[in-house]
């Protein structure tokens, strides 16, 4: 192991954003690989029921000298960091929102970290720092293509990969920034699951429309030129993407090191693929109408993974997509967490 990587059992990692549904799972994986992951995250997205495998502190992630007091307390060994907002529409209504906290916050907690002298970081990253620069359907994006985010919030992740990336070379921090394509599924013990409000994701939609508790899923767009004329994206289970956090923090990386990863299933799949896993899961149909394409969708996301297979030893274990769709019933489909009950505010 090199000096940048950090000693596996029970050492503290914190977790901002570990209330939201892939911080969460991510938490779990972590406990149980040994580490004692420490949850920070000011609840305004997040579930305080979803903190269940560690400590918690309730904080904003622009809070610098709260975050160096939870580093210090919990003597922090590494740092995952998930805390954002994360809605493409929303960042375009309110771009101001999603520099301060998805960038300025990101410049606490790197200042915080070398207050305290924690050496190593995960990113959240995305899929939305490759925008759309014209690829046919099923092409893999791989992390040296042209970076052209189409929104303020793919703006303000590539910026914190650039800020982290510089805090790196200056300050001999190490760093993985994972570009995330479409985390999807839940954890099949059902005791967390994905809980958006507003929910903008496509599998927890068509599930909801299939149970008859949204409204009938509306297909943005079936004239793109994709086989079936539908979107198509990679949907990656969040239990993969934990995983993809577990290999980034162990990897053998030197003091300085930074890296960028794609993570998803390496595999597009059309929306019309997915209701119709939907509805074979729930062996009845889900109701849906055409409605126009969105501004900036592109037809195809597709991740080339060979990075993250080289870099991390990590490669997708359970993103089949019938797979990833049972999951995410299970969860939804419980009485007690069904859609509208689940979303309790603390
Ligand atoms: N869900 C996806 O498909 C996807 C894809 C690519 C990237 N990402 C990134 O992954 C991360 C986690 O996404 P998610 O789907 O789990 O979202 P989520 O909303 O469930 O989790 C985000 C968490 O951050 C917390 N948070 C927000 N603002 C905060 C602040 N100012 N201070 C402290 N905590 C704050 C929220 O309370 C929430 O618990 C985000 O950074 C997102 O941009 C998600």
């Amino acid at each position: 192991m090199t000096s940048g990587a950090i000693d596996g059992s029970r050492a503290a990692v914190l977790v901002t954003g570990g209330a939201g549904y892939i911080g969460a799972h991510t938490a779990k994986a972590l406990a149980e690989r040994g580490y004692r992951p420490v949850v920070y995250d000011d609840l305004s997205a997040g579930f305080r029921e979803a903190v269940r495998w560690g400590p918690f502190v309730r904080g904003d992630i622009r809070d610098e000298a709260a975050l160096r007091s939870a580093m210090a307390g919990h003597a922090v060994a590494a740092v995952i960091h998930f805390a954002g907002v994360i809605e493409v529409a929303r960042s375009v209504a309110e771009p101001g929102l999603f520099w301060d906290i998805n960038v300025g916050g990101t410049g606490a907690l790197l200042a915080a970290m070398r207050a305290a002298g924690v050496p190593r970081l995960v990113f959240s990253s995305t899929a939305a720092v490759y925008g759309q620069a014209g690829r046919g359907a099923g092409e893999m994006i791989a992390e040296d293509d042209e970076k052209a985010p189409s929104s303020p919030y793919g703006d303000t992740k590539l910026a914190g990969e650039r800020m982290i990336a510089a805090h790196c070379r200056a300050h001999g921090l190490t760093a993985v920034a994972l570009r995330y394509f479409n985390a999807s599924g839940a954890d099949p013990s059902g005791v967390i699951g994905e809980a958006h409000e507003p929910e903008t994701h496509l599998i927890p939609l068509a599930v909801a429309a299939g149970l008859g508790e949204g409204r009938p899923l509306t297909v943005y767009g079936d004239d793109f030129d994709t086989p079936d004329g539908t979107c198509l994206r990679d949907y990656v289970h969040v239990n993969d993407l934990a995983a993809a956090h577990v290999a980034a923090l162990e990897a053998d990386l030197g003091p300085g090191a930074f890296e960028a990863a794609n993570i998803g299933a390496g595999q597009g799949r059309s929306v019309r693929e997915v209701i119709a896993a939907v509805e074979r899961a729930l062996g009845r149909p889900v109701p849906c109408a055409v409605g126009g394409r969105r501004a900036g969708d592109p037809p195809s996301l597709v991740a080339d993974t060979g990075r993250a297979r080289a870099l991390l030893g990590w490669e997708p274990a359970c993103s089949d997509l019938d797979r990833i769709v049972r999951d995410a019933l299970r969860w939804e489909a419980q009485p007690a967490y069904g859609l509208g009950h689940r979303v309790r505010r603390n």
